[in-house]
């Protein structure tokens, strides 16, 4: 049997007050819409649909090339919703509808969901949890036999349905064939004038199908973003089950409540992570790694036994036993080999530095292919860019570049070879030679006095 999901998406979100679609707004750094689809394929969904309305172009845009979208032109409800997708419905299919302003759902849940319908036969089964503050929800109604009599909405609840605890997730599993029969009966005969998906589940029973209702204890899987209220609190959530993962897997956060990890991130066993930290995107770290306070680091991938404080590197690797920082940053396409030092105020941009490097303050190294065993003094400037074009900088093995240097690009420090201090270089420096690329130092005797400006 194929499995499919329809994910609702074409809400749109007034309460978040936002010119950015709802399902755009991020959750641990994603968009909330793509942790729904993550949720979906790992519980092995063939295909998603996503069903796309206010801001579809941005959407779609957002979304993986793999992933199908429908257009729901006017909101008209879920159900209406829902219908968009009617063509994608096999009738031996089955079907998990989601929320796309759900991010918090997991696959197991959903896999608990999808054998619960499986072993009961049902036509359709809704996940439902219980919440002490049901405002705002779906009720579900039960009869006397404890089976679901109806779902009702907050704004058609009498007084006493507005008591029930039970709540409607927004989240079903559907058999197609019973779902394809029902859909084009709902009605928008209510409060809201809307088609409600919750109304086939009674259209299914009256039919004399087999309606079942899986709950979660876990209410907080179900948490749906209406305002930025809820998405701080679904962030939090998430977040705390990002950073707890790591945890158990031995890593030590120092502060979880103020440490930031995206879901794709691999952290190796004893590192250490320091408050205020950002790993995102697929960053890898290694073993044994200390990651200090406020560091940021995004699409990197970090060796064992590194030492980073305070620094921020992008699309960049470092090697084992190097050190970063305080206040470096590593800019796209920087690789930096084992036993390296990156110190205070340096700054890598496309460029490769080999075992054994120092960096230790104050330098820009840009373009630039560095061996190893190299020193780069303090204040040592790669000038890479001359208006218009890039140009490439080779330091060979063993090089010593003195404080204070520029290297002119395009240019060539060779094995062993030296650059004084302050120089300008412009020229290949030979292997094992001095380069003095300064003027001459000239003293003018008594020059100070002769001028009156002596002080005792
Ligand atoms: C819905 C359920 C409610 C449940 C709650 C859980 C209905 C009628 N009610 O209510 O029982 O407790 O979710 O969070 O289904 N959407 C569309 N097109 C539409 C309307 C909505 O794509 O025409 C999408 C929204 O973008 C959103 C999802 O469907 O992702 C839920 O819609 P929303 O309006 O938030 O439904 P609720 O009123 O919260
Ligand atoms: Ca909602």
């Amino acid at each position: 049997m194929k499995l499919k999901a329809i994910i609702l998406a074409a809400g749109e979100g007034k309460r978040m007050k936002s010119h950015l679609p709802k399902v755009l707004h991020k959750v641990c750094e994603q968009p909330m819409i793509e942790h729904v689809v993550e949720a979906a394929e790992g519980s092995n969904v063939e295909e998603c649909i996503v069903v796309v309305g206010h801001g579809a172009e941005e959407v779609k845009k957002s979304l993986p090339s793999h992933i199908k979208t429908v257009l729901q032109e006017k909101q008209l409800g879920t159900g209406h919703a829902v219908m968009m997708a009617y063509d994608h419905i096999d009738d031996d299919s089955l079907v998990l509808v989601l929320a796309g302003d759900g991010p918090l759902i997991t696959q197991d849940t959903l896999n608990a969901l999808m054998e619960y319908h499986k072993n009961g036969g049902y036509s359709a089964t809704v996940l439902t949890t219980d919440l002490t503050n049901p405002y705002g929800y779906g009720r579900i109604v039960r009869g006397d036999d404890l089976q679901l009599e109806k779902i009702v909405e907050e704004k058609d609840t009498t007084p006493e349905e507005k008591m029930i605890q039970e709540i409607n997730s927004g989240i079903y599993c559907f058999s197609g064939e019973a779902l394809r029969k029902a859909l084009p009966l709902v009605k928008n005969e209510n409060a809201q004038k809307e088609y409600y998906l919750p109304d086939v589940l009674t259209i299914m029973k009256e039919d004399g199908r087999g309606v079942g209702v899986y709950k979660t204890l876990d209410y907080k899987e179900i948490m749906a973003v209406n305002d930025r209220v809820q998405l701080a609190e679904v962030e939090e959530i998430m977040r705390s089950r990002i950073n707890q993962y790591h945890m158990r897997e031995g890593v030590t956060i120092i502060n979880p409540s103020n440490t930031y990890i995206g879901k794709k991130v691999k952290i190796g066993q004893d590192t250490i992570i320091y408050p205020g930290a950002t790993l995102k995107g697929n960053t890898v770290i290694g073993e044994g790694t200390v990651i200090g306070s406020n560091t940021v680091i995004d699409d990197s991938s970090i060796g064992n036994n590194v030492e980073i404080q305070s620094s921020t590197l992008i699309e960049s690797k470092v090697d084992d036993f190097t050190t970063v920082g305080p206040y470096a940053y590593l800019r796209p396409n920087s690789v930096v080999g084992k036993h390296c030092k990156i110190g205070d105020f340096v700054e890598l941009k496309n460029a490769q530095m080999g075992d054994y490097s120092k960096a230790s303050h104050l330098a820009y190294i840009g373009d630039a292919e560095v061996g190893k065993h190299v020193n780069i003094g303090c204040g040592v400037v790669f000038v890479n860019y001359d208006g218009v074009n890039k140009h490439k900088t080779i330091v060979e093995d063993h090089a010593f570049v003195g404080s204070n240097a520029n290297l002119i690009a395009p240019v060539v420090v060779r094995k062993n070879g030296y650059v004084a201090s302050g120089s300008t270089i412009t020229k290949e420096v030979p292997e094992k030679a001095l380069a003095v690329a300064r003027a001459k130092q000239v003293n003018k005797e008594e020059w100070v006095a002769r001028k009156g400006l002596l002080k005792e």
